[in-house]
């Protein structure tokens, strides 16, 4: 029977820990070797269920790092790429700017709904993909695909919104279609979600996930205001399209009743406290889920 892999290739929501222009507690921790924070890259997974061939879950535009730092992406002869595969979740920079980085006319399938698909024909930048090499593939909701050989996914829409930098005056929020995506994955009896972006918890989609082995899920902010309170924003995460790890509404009571196997927290914004000790990690530990880190890998056997 095929194993699951995953590799958390980058944890920190968009931005990056540190990112470029903050030097919040956090940021300026992540740039001090002595702090024991290390620097974080922005949103990706990948996936492979026999180690040689691997899926891409999200472009981040961090993905020349992430492949360099990854043994196991490297190229194996003069031109290739044990990358199979790229899947977009939504059309944010962070997951789709590392697109523009795998360019140099190397085959691999780019699976995205026709609503991201959209987005990337919109912007003539992406016309850097030659077709010729990159094979489109559109996938829809609730039906089965196969990005590598022998992985079963499907994908399924998640509370959202349109991308950061197509919002027309407000946009509509806890929005369920195309534009964001949760991925469901299949291999013998285990069964795994990854989630880096959600905006609420519907009853449909916790009973979705209940009793999964894994699930990567959306840990952007800590509290609705952290980054208003921390002072590097005025958005709450809501605004964003992102529900908080803390509070009755929040991600980790909402997920901590759902027999979930293993719970990782991913795509983490800079301003999150979890990053750090203190009382904010130890609540999200003491209910058995984890924080993700780059270079993380979990077999599902
Ligand atoms: C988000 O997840 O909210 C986006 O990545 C924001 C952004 O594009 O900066
Ligand atoms: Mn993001
Ligand atoms: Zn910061």
């Amino acid at each position: 029977m095929a194993n699951l892999r995953f590799l958390v290739l980058g944890t920190s929501a968009g931005g990056g820990l540190p990112q470029w222009n903050c030097n919040c507690a956090n940021c300026a921790a992540a740039r001090d070797p002595a702090s024991g924070l290390r620097p974080q890259t922005q949103s990706s997974l990948a996936v492979s269920v026999d180690g040689e061939n691997w899926a891409i879950f999200n472009a981040s535009p961090d993905i020349r790092q992430q492949i360099f730092e990854t043994p196991a992406l490297h190229p194996k002869t003069l031109r290739h790429s044990p990358i199979n595969s790229i899947v977009i979740t939504n059309a944010d920079v962070d997951h789709i700017g590392g697109l523009l980085t795998v360019r140099e006319k190397q085959p691999f399938g780019l699976f995205a709904t026709s609503a991201i698909e959209k987005v990337l024909d919109a912007n003539s930048v992406f016309k850097v993909l030659d077709p010729d090499y990159v094979k489109r593939q559109t996938i829809r909701l609730d039906e089965d695909f196969a990005p590598l050989d022998g992985l079963q996914a499907r994908i399924f829409a998640v509370p959202g919104k349109v991308a950061l930098f197509l919002e027309e005056g407000e946009p509509e929020l806890g929005l369920e279609g195309e534009q964001t995506i949760g991925v469901e994955f299949l291999a013998g009896s285990r069964r795994a979600y990854y989630i880096p972006g959600c905006a609420t918890l519907p009853d449909w989609l916790a009973e979705r996930i209940r009793g999964a082995d894994l699930v990567f899920f959306d840990g952007t902010v800590f509290t609705d205001d952290e980054m208003i309170r921390v002072g590097t924003g005025v958005k709450t995460g809501q605004r964003m399209g992102h529900m908080a790890i803390s509070g009755p509404d929040g991600s980790l009571a909402q997920l901590s009743k759902l027999d979930i196997g293993r719970m990782v927290y991913v795509h983490i914004n800079n301003t999150n406290p979890i990053w750090r000790s203190g009382p904010e990690r130890a609540a999200v530990e003491s209910a058995g889920f984890a924080v993700g880190f780059d270079g993380m890998e979990i077999d599902l056997a």
